[in-house]
Parts: structure tokens; C-alpha cells; sequence
């Protein structure tokens, strides 16, 4: 096929409406020109990446509206666009396998051009990490506290499935699948170049397992031990087989 030929139509620029609302002609000029990737995998590279910031700043513009409602205790919107989130965390981590396709040969070459770079300092992920304490608390601020409700109360003393129970499981749900982003991405860099590496800043790689176990809401996680403990001093640690006398 003519390469030279579809490389121009990749790059859009018919001035249809289409491309006009979408700004093709700007977003299809992000990316290296293709005379100067380094190889064939470089373009997935970028691209990935791009589009992971791209949901990211839709996570975190739709958290800035989960954070709103919250506070009007609209719960119907909050797990509505909760919902949105999740999916596209889910997003985030399937498109991690995409890098996966890479050889570790092919991205030795890409690693080349990414200077000092770490994905420490992805504007999304910054983002994220500063919003995440705030929504909680503006879920103990509405949902827990101006009810006289504790954490405690809407699990196990007084549960009832309310509002608040729900609200604290699409905080957990979000907490759950950031953490499996990391592990996801961890597997992502044993592929590509190996745990016992150095970053690009020149830091082990085995320093990431501590970001693994970042817990946004660790009230959300503890309240599980503490009610397996209560039933284990009620019920017993260790119980008998089903089929025993
Ligand atoms: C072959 C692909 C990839 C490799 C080899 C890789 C490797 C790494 C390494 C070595 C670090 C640690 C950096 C440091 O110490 O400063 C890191 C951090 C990070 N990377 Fe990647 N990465 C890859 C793809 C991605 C993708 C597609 C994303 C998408 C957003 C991403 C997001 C991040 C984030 C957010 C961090 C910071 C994590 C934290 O501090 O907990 N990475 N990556």
C-alpha cells in the first residue's frame, strides 16, 4: 500500500463538520510525526498514554460533579456518574494489555526519547490523587456526620442499606479499582522492562509496590477486619467442618 498515501488521510483535514467539532485536525497532530517515530510500536506508546490522560480528565471532571451532589445528598447522581468513573477505570486498565503487544526490545528504543520522565508526573493522575481525600470528606461532612451516622453504624450496628451505605461502597468500588490500576501497571513493567529496574529518574522500581497499597478510604477497608473479627470472638476463629458431628 501507498504509505505516504494514507499517512495523509490518517491526519484528517477534510474541514467536515465532523472534524471541526471534534478538532481532529489538532488532536491527529499530537502525536510524533510518523517520519520521526522510532519504531513501529512508538506511536502505540504515545497513544496509549494520550488516551489515558484523556480519561482521567474526564474521571476527574466528573468527581468535581460526584463532589456537588454529594453535598446536596442527591444520591441517584452520585451513583449514576460513580458508575461513569468506574467504567472508566475499567478503561484505564484494559488498555494497559495494548503495551503489552510491545516487545521489551522495541520499547528499550522508545525509552530513548522520554528523557527523565515517570509517570509521577502525569497531570491526571496528580489530579486524582488530590481530589480523592476531599470527596471523602464531603461524604462524612453530609452523609455520616450531619445524620449522626459513623462508618461503624451504616456497615453493621444500624445498617440498612441507606443512602450512605451506598454512597461509601461507590467510594470503595473507586478506591478498589485505583488500586488495581497500580497492580495492573506493575505487571505492565515486569513485561516491559523488569522489576529490579531503575526508573528513568533513576529510582527501583520496587519502590511502586509501595503505591500498590495507597488506600484512598481506609476506614472503608478496616470496617471489614473489624466485622470478620467480631464474628470470628462470636462464631469462633476456626470453625468445624460441615461434615463433623
Ligand atoms: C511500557 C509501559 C510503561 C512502563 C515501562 C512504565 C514504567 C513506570 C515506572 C518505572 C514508573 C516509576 C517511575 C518513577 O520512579 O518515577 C512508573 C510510574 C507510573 N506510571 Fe508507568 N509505565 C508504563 C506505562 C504507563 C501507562 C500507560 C500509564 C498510564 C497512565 C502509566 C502511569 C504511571 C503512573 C500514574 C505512575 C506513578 C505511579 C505511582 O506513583 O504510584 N504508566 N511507570
Amino acid at each position: 500500500m501507498d504509505r505516504e498515501r494514507f499517512y495523509a488521510m490518517m491526519e484528517g483535514q477534510t474541514g467536515l463538520d465532523y472534524e471541526l467539532y471534534l478538532d481532529t485536525a489538532t488532536l491527529l497532530s499530537l502525536q510524533k510525526p510518523f517520519d520521526a517515530l522510532c519504531n513501529q510500536d512508538e506511536l502505540q506508546f504515545q497513544i496509549v498514554h494520550q488516551v489515558e490522560e484523556l480519561w482521567m480528565k474526564l474521571i476527574a471532571y466528573t468527581l468535581l460533579d460526584i463532589d456537588d451532589y454529594m453535598a446536596q445528598k442527591n444520591t441517584n447522581r452520585v451513583r449514576t456518574l460513580f458508575n461513569r468513573v468506574h467504567q472508566l477505570q475499567d478503561l484505564m486498565l484494559q488498555q494497559l494489555a495494548l503495551l503489552e503487544t510491545m516487545s521489551p526490545r522495541e520499547y528499550q528504543q522508545i525509552r530513548l526519547a522520554l528523557g527523565n520522565g515517570s509517570g509521577q508526573e502525569s497531570p491526571g493522575f496528580r489530579v486524582l490523587l488530590r481530589m480523592a481525600p476531599l470527596l471523602w470528606e464531603t461524604f462524612q461532612t453530609h452523609y455520616l456526620d450531619a445524620d449522626g451516622k459513623t462508618v461503624e453504624s451504616i456497615y453493621d450496628s444500624a445498617y440498612s442499606h441507606d443512602d450512605a451505605y451506598v454512597v461509601a461502597e461507590c467510594l470503595a468500588e473507586f478506591d478498589s479499582r485505583f488500586q488495581h490500576f497500580g497492580y495492573r501497571h506493575m505487571q505492565l513493567i515486569a513485561r516491559s522492562i523488569g522489576f529490579g529496574a531503575k526508573s528513568l529518574k533513576g529510582r527501583s522500581v520496587d519502590l511502586l509496590k509501595e503505591g500498590v497499597k495507597r488506600q484512598f478510604y481506609p476506614q472503608l477497608w478496616a470496617i471489614r477486619n473489624t466485622m470478620t473479627g467480631q464474628w470470628g470472638q462470636a462464631h469462633g476463629q476456626v470453625r468445624d467442618a460441615l461434615g463433623a458431628a
